[in-house]
């Protein structure tokens, strides 16, 4: 007899906690398989490796502490290693390979989003509503890179258009940018480490990020902007390939260096925008860094 007041209670905290997306058709009680033998990254399915569980509560993956240890590059073996992406059906090998062929071959944005539309590579592409390819304008001076659509991106299927993105348009306000102005010194260009959605936002794992990294890099040298700004820790030490905790990278200048690239380009960190709304005391020194990016900008030459 199922006691329908309890399922509905169970159910209403499972959307709390985050976990709002089912990822097979008949449930698995993990509980059972983990006391019997630890499950293989394929077996476990894409909600339940170990660096997805438990997912986030909140909205936004990014407002966890900045310094919470994240994946990316820190851990540069996982990247390059043989693991698949749970619930893949390529190895990691196959769709870091599969990836980077497809970006290469791009030389328009047009073809770059194509060619992740036609990838099936990272599994979190089953479980989203969209493909968050980008938004903006691409001739704009300054890139931003953020971590992965919410909830309101992948319904939408534009990055940062949710509550995140709404203070993200203050911030860029507040020094004369808007991600819709037509002339390139005013405007940005904006897109996502991830273009799908992590189910109920957890964290995305390592091999997610390095199946997908060769379309955001590739879109860097295609969009080819003056200026990069990394929102959120997984985006700069993803693309940094460093290993130091956003706190310690935020409002610093550092060197982007990309093969198809024709010169390094100045990249800044600032907190994600996500974790400013729940914290709203590091505002400040995001004013800080938000000022330092518009004197780079003003000192730039104008473009050819
Ligand atoms: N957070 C991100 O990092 N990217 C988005 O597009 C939305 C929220």
């Amino acid at each position: 007899m199922i006691d329908t007041a309890k399922a509905v209670a169970d159910l209403a905290w499972l959307v709390e906690i985050g976990a709002d997306e089912a990822i097979n058709d008949q449930p698995t009680d993990w509980t059972q398989v983990a006391s019997r033998r630890a499950p293989t990254a394929r077996e476990a399915g894409p909600a339940r490796s170990p660096a997805s569980a438990p997912p986030a509560a909140a909205p936004g993956r990014s407002a966890t502490p900045p310094e919470k240890k994240s994946p990316a590059l820190a851990t540069a073996p996982a990247l390059g290693g043989a693991d698949a992406p749970p619930g893949s059906p390529l190895g990691m090998t196959e769709a870091r390979a599969s990836a980077r062929g497809a970006a290469m071959a791009a030389t328009t944005l047009e073809d770059l989003h194509k060619a992740l539309l036609a990838f099936d590579g990272c599994p979190l592409k089953q479980t989203a509503s969209s493909t968050v390819f980008a938004d903006g304008n691409p001739k704009a001076r300054v890139m931003l890179i953020g971590e992965a659509p919410g909830e309101q991106e992948d319904r939408q299927g534009k990055p940062f258009v949710g509550p995140a993105g709404a203070l993200l348009d203050k911030m860029l306000a507040a020094i004369g940018l808007d991600r819709h102005a037509e002339e390139p010194d005013k405007a940005v260009y904006i897109s996502n480490i991830l273009p799908w959605r992590p189910p109920g936002n957890r964290n995305p794992t390592d091999s997610e990020i390095a199946a997908c990294l060769p379309f955001i890099q590739r879109h860097v040298e295609i969009a080819d902007p003056d200026i990069l700004v990394f929102l959120g820790g997984i985006s700069a030490k993803t693309l940094l390939a460093k290993t130091e905790g956003i706190t310690r990278l935020r409002g610093r200048w550092f060197d982007y260096g990309s093969p198809g690239l024709t010169r390094p380009l100045p990249a800044l960190a600032l907190l994600h925008p996500a974790y400013l709304l729940r914290n709203p005391g590091a505002k400040r020194e995001t004013w800080r860094d938000l000022l330092s990016l518009r004197e780079k900008l003003r000192g730039l030459p104008p473009r050819p």
